[in-house]
């Protein structure tokens, strides 16, 4: 695994040869008893690294300035003993009773100005410097003590940062904004530009009378709440960089991350911006059953943390071994489901296995959520399954460090999906979400992989470029898109994209804006479909989602609308462009209708399968100087085939020519 500038196997424990495997170890949970019981199973299951302390404060400070650090040296020694690498956590994700009590001013308000209080998780204010202060004490404690430990592999800032208390709209966040938005915006004048406050009598006279997009009487203005998303993500970035250069005076060499939460349902950090300041990219992931196509934004979640990884091998912090405990109904996943769900990460890059948690709690909130060692112990079928992971792992070490090749991008932005979430859009049955996880779905299907990136990065080395939903857009962004096209790609853009600029601004001269000159095509109104409406496309298709009365001013009309107020209305376009094509959706076709027009962009722009496969069957080959690997993911209820020769790591069989997989099973193939 890559951090960097250096190699994560130069540390002196992280386990090297092997996918590190292991999780969120809580033994300030339990009696020293059990610690030995913990090593022993540890031991058995293949576990090589733990995340410790991650909700320990009150154990470590249990008053102020008065500090127990004796349970977690008598740990750190024990693990170091048994060989376990320790991801060493600041413990600053959740303050202790007695810090809350004394300054309640660190409490986080909502938006309707209620407190957030204390006695779950996270109640903190993200702008408060008196918090901070306390977390910088305490890290820079942990840090000193713990820098030089012969356990200690890597540091774990806080927690899922924003999981809980972003947005905070108390008074302290008031006067940090104010102070963001004079840096962001210079001048009144600029920021009453920028957020256009001649609309409804918003203009600013002082920046005293700024306040965070409170709850109001109708709608905030969308600049304002769009500058609120970006002030808390930069407000928690600027936190955990203190953090880090706090570890960092102590501990010059290892490893400095925290775990994103680079699944879709999270959307508060922008975490294009704090990529660069991890040591390695780390990202936890639950499988949400709620959704259509869960597996599927499993793919998409990977494909996006390797892309902020900058193509580089991450790491998985924590997913589930089972069920979860915070859907509305929480299945357990089939037998097999923990190694299939693990190797689907591997395949989009992870290099680690991480989990929430070791050990199943036995009370707390989390008590029914699943674990490495689940309540029924030892002897259940769960646990067998960690220890056959725990050995697959182990045999998985040839893969580490490898990459995965993608001809195809996928963007995405999160200011593009702040400002399409904002407040009275033209509809609001659309997600950011579901053009590009539709796309990246159907090319999944047909064996493509894609790289998830943002529109910034360099476009140039792939064929096709899928644009989904890019309502905001800088002009810098919109030029790299048509360059790309210009210099060969095929570029695929969607409804509702290129529509306003960095201020959330109209671009005006008629949609889709920024690229209405690239794409030929000039929209006048939009006609957006109710939840569970459809729109007959020529193409014998559906269109759902949106429409639109476009014309092709300069582009080839593909599929049109064949019933409603937009009947024979352009629905999807094509235009040639220098070496490359710029398509064009109005709308978002089924599945058949889009997949037979991603069937036309593969083949016109050459890109390959990895393999044949069938839908339900995911296939991503890695790569390095050394060798390929091909992973086989069978997630459906029947037996698949697929045309593959090599070594199983995952069965420890060669195989080839053809490689034969039971219902929800995996194979990773050493090719050749
Ligand atoms: C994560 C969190 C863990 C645990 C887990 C449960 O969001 O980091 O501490 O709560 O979810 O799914």
């Amino acid at each position: 695994m890559f951090v960097q500038g250096h190699r994560l196997a130069t540390m002196r424990q992280w386990p090297e040869n092997r996918i590190a495997f292991g999780g969120d170890y809580n033994p300030e949970q339990w009696p020293r008893e059990v610690w030995a019981d913990d090593l022993r199973l540890m031991a058995e299951a293949g576990v090589s690294f733990v995340t410790l302390g991650v909700f320990s404060w009150s154990w470590l400070e249990p008053s102020k300035g008065e500090y127990t650090f004796d349970w977690l040296d008598d740990i750190m020694d024990l693990l170091g003993e048994h060989g376990i690498a320790v991801d060493l956590a600041t413990a600053t994700a959740t303050p202790p009773p007695w810090l809350t009590s004394a300054y309640p001013e660190i409490l986080p308000v909502d938006r309707e100005g209620h407190t957030l209080w204390p006695g779950s998780r996270q109640s903190w204010c993200p702008s408060s410097p008196l918090y901070r202060e306390f977390a910088l004490a305490l890290t820079d404690r942990l840090a000193s003590r713990y820098h030089d430990h012969p356990a200690l592999a890597m540091w774990h800032v806080s927690n899922e940062y924003a999981c809980h208390n972003l947005p905070c709209y108390c008074d302290t966040c008031a006067v940090a904004f104010r102070r963001w938005l004079e840096q962001r915006h210079g001048t009144l004048d600029a920021l009453n530009d920028a957020w256009g406050t001649a609309f409804w009598s918003q203009r600013y006279t002082s920046w005293d009378d700024i306040l965070p997009p409170r709850i109001t009487t109708t709608f905030s203005n969308p600049t304002h709440v769009l500058d609120y998303s970006r002030f808390g993500s930069d407000t928690l970035l600027d936190f955990y960089r203190s953090e880090y250069e706090v570890i960092r005076r102590h501990s010059p060499t290892v490893p400095i991350t925290t775990n994103f939460m680079t699944m879709s349902q999270f959307r508060l950090l922008d975490y294009h911006d704090w990529a660069p300041h991890q040591d390695v990219v780390s990202t936890d992931h639950y499988v949400v059953n709620s959704l259509e196509h869960p597996q599927a934004e499993l793919s998409f979640h990977g494909d996006l943390t390797r892309g902020l990884a900058g193509g580089r091998p991450w790491m998985l912090m924590e997913h589930s071994t089972s069920a979860v405990n915070w859907q509305p109904v929480n299945p357990a996943k089939v037998p097999g489901g923990t190694i299939l769900d693990s190797l689907a990460h591997v395949a989009r890059g992870a290099d680690t296995l991480g989990f929430f948690q070791w050990r199943q709690s036995r009370s707390g909130s989390e008590k029914f959520h699943s674990a490495l060692v689940p309540h029924a112990g030892e002897d259940s079928d769960r646990f067998r399954e960690v220890c056959e992971l725990g050995a697959i792992a182990d045999r998985l070490g040839e893969v580490l460090g490898s990459r995965v090749d993608a001809d195809v991008a996928v963007l995405w932005d999160y200011e593009a999906l702040w400002a399409m979430s904002g407040p009275c859009m033209p509809s609001s049955a659309i997600d950011y979400a579901t053009a590009g996880h539709t796309i990246h779905r159907l090319l999944r299907d047909r064996g493509v992989t894609c790289d998830v990136v943002h529109p910034s990065a360099d476009l140039s080395r792939y064929r096709v470029v899928v644009v989904p939903t890019l309502y905001l857009v800088s002009d810098e962004d919109a030029a790299s898109i048509a360059a790309a096209a210009a210099a060969g790609a095929h570029v695929v853009v969607t409804y509702f994209s290129g529509i306003s600029d960095a201020n959330d601004h109209v671009r005006l001269g008629g949609y889709p804006g920024a690229f209405r000159d690239l794409l030929g095509v000039r929209v006048e109104e939009f006609f957006p479909l109710r939840e569970q409406e459809g729109v007959a496309l020529s193409d014998g298709g559906t269109g759902s989602q949106w429409s639109e009365d476009a014309t092709a001013t300069d582009a080839q009309v593909v599929t049109t609308y064949a019933n409603g107020p937009l009947a024979g209305r352009p629905a999807v376009t094509r235009r040639d462009v220098d070496a490359g094509v710029a398509w064009y959706l109005g709308t978002l076709p089924d599945d058949a209708s889009l997949g037979s027009l991603l069937d036309t962009v593969l083949r016109e722009s050459g890109v390959e399968s990895v393999v044949r496969t069938s839908p339900g069957v995911e296939v991503v080959r890695r790569r390095s100087d050394s060798g390929s690997w091909l992973f086989v993911l069978n997630h459906t209820d029947d037996a698949c085939q697929v045309t593959a020769s090599g070594h199983d790591l995952v069965s420890s069989t060669d195989v080839g020519p053809t490689l034969h997989l039971s219902p929800r099973t995996a194979a990773v193939v050493r090719e050749g």
